[in-house]
């Protein structure tokens, strides 16, 4: 018989549980402690977002801005993963001992005990904390997903710089339905129907979109070390973006190197991309959805029904009303 430990940890998906009133799984609180006492650094760099809504490819513009001119094939040999670690990230590392996978394998098969129930420590995680303390570039280059109330404290305190991306909610909500699918770390996304509800309400994994996107724009308020962009304007013009970006980082990339990073990071080419692509990923199925999947605005026409619309849309008035935070490509 032959022993797939990565199916024997991952093939059970997380549950959904409350955490500090959000939504989260215990891949994104295991670590919550050691994540809690990051110690930033005043030059890291932090890209935060809800899941989908253009992480990768902001990711991907920095490295290029930053390490694109100095180890130009970096971006075809390293994973995103590796290059921006993402912070609270905790999952059993694929690389386990001959030990540990024998007792794994006698834990699931025999005692059919979900991995969930045995202690952490059993495992070598793969925590994104550690790849984050381990980066050897500067500036470090760090993800995360967290709601802004979750942000270790270091990164205010060292007035670290942050890019916050937010996309609009109807296309960021079929683009997780999609990698809900095909991620194995993922709770199981069910049915489309019931998904849009589930969205609504919040329960997804990071919590609610809603909460989200307005939590950092109210702090950006306060904090000039947020940049808020918005994925339909990097669809629009990347280019002008990019300016924004280098702006607000206090880079002056030369016109060579700007034509460059705007080329590589257009989808087609982060398709083809193993290092983006999810190719490198172990946790995605991309024959259920590939990562890359159709990166448009106004995807969701092709899953909303029209009753799901109106429904979606008198919910956001509610939910958006007394902000000043704009989608324009919503209702
Ligand atoms: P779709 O599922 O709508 O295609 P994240 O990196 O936060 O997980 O976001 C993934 C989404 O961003 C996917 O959306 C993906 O296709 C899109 N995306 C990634 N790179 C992109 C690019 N260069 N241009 C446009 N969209 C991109």
């Amino acid at each position: 018989m032959s022993l797939n430990p990565e199916k024997a940890i991952l093939s059970t998906r997380p549950e959904l549980f409350d955490f500090h009133g959000v939504s989260m799984t215990h891949y994104f609180t295991d670590n919550w402690e050691n994540v809690q006492n990051f110690q930033a650094r005043p030059d890291d760099i932090l890209i935060a977002t809800y899941p989908k809504a253009g992480t990768t490819w902001v990711s991907q513009i920095l490295d290029l801005l930053y390490f694109g001119q100095t180890c130009p094939e970096r971006h075809n040999n390293i994973p995103i993963y590796e290059r921006v670690p993402f912070l609270e990230i905790a999952i059993p590392s694929l690389d386990l001992g001959y030990q540990s996978v024998i007792s794994l394998w006698l834990c699931y098969h025999v005692t059919c005990f979900p991995y969930q129930r045995f202690p952490y420590s059993m495992f070598t995680p793969h925590a994104g904390k550690d790849l984050a303390d381990k980066l050897p570039t500067t500036p470090r280059l760090i993800k995360t997903h967290f709601p802004v109330q979750f942000v270790p404290k270091s990164f205010w305190e060292q007035n670290c710089r942050i890019v916050y991306v937010a996309r609009n909610a109807k296309d960021n909500m079929v683009s997780y339905f999609h990698f809900d699918r095909m991620n194995v770390v993922e709770p199981e996304a069910g049915e489309w129907n019931n998904y849009f509800h589930r969205f609504l309400e919040g329960q997804m994994v990071f919590g609610s979109w809603y909460e989200h996107v307005r939590g950092w724009w109210e702090k950006k308020q306060s904090c000039s070390n947020i940049l808020y962009l918005f994925y339909e304007d990097l669809i629009e013009d990347t280019e002008q973006e990019l300016v924004r970006i280098c702006s607000f980082l206090g880079l002056s990339p030369t016109t060579e190197l700007k034509k460059q990073v705007t080329e590589k990071v257009q989808f087609d080419n982060m398709k083809n991309n193993k290092m983006v692509n999810g190719s490198a990923d172990e946790v995605f199925d991309l024959k259920i959805s590939p990562f890359m999947r159709k990166g448009r605005v106004g995807d969701w026409k092709n899953h909303f029904t029209v009753q799901q619309d109106e429904q979606f849309n008198e919910d956001y008035k509610k939910k958006m009303k007394n902000t000043d935070l704009q989608f324009r490509t919503v209702l």
